[in-house]
C-alpha cells in the first residue's frame, strides 16, 4: 500500500527503514523523502514507524 504517493514510498519501504535504524519522521524524510512535500502521509507514516519499532 503506498503511503506517501509524492515519493512512491509504501509501507513495507517504510518498516524496511525503521529495520535499518530509522526512527524518526525527520530521518524518514531524509531517507525516503516522506512527508517532504505535500506532508499528507505524515500522519499514518508515524503510525507504521512507532508499530514497526521494536520495544526494547
Ligand atoms: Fe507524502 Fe505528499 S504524500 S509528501
Amino acid at each position: 500500500m503506498y503511503v506517501c504517493l509524492c515519493h512512491g514510498v509504501t509501507d513495507r519501504d517504510i518498516r524496511e527503514a525503521s529495520e535499518n535504524g530509522v526512527s524518526s519522521m525527520r530521518q524518514l524524510g531524509k531517507e525516503l523523502g516522506v512527508g517532504t512535500q505535500c506532508g499528507r502521509c505524515a500522519s499514518m507514516a508515524r503510525g507504521i514507524l512507532r508499530e514497526s519499532r521494536s520495544p526494547d
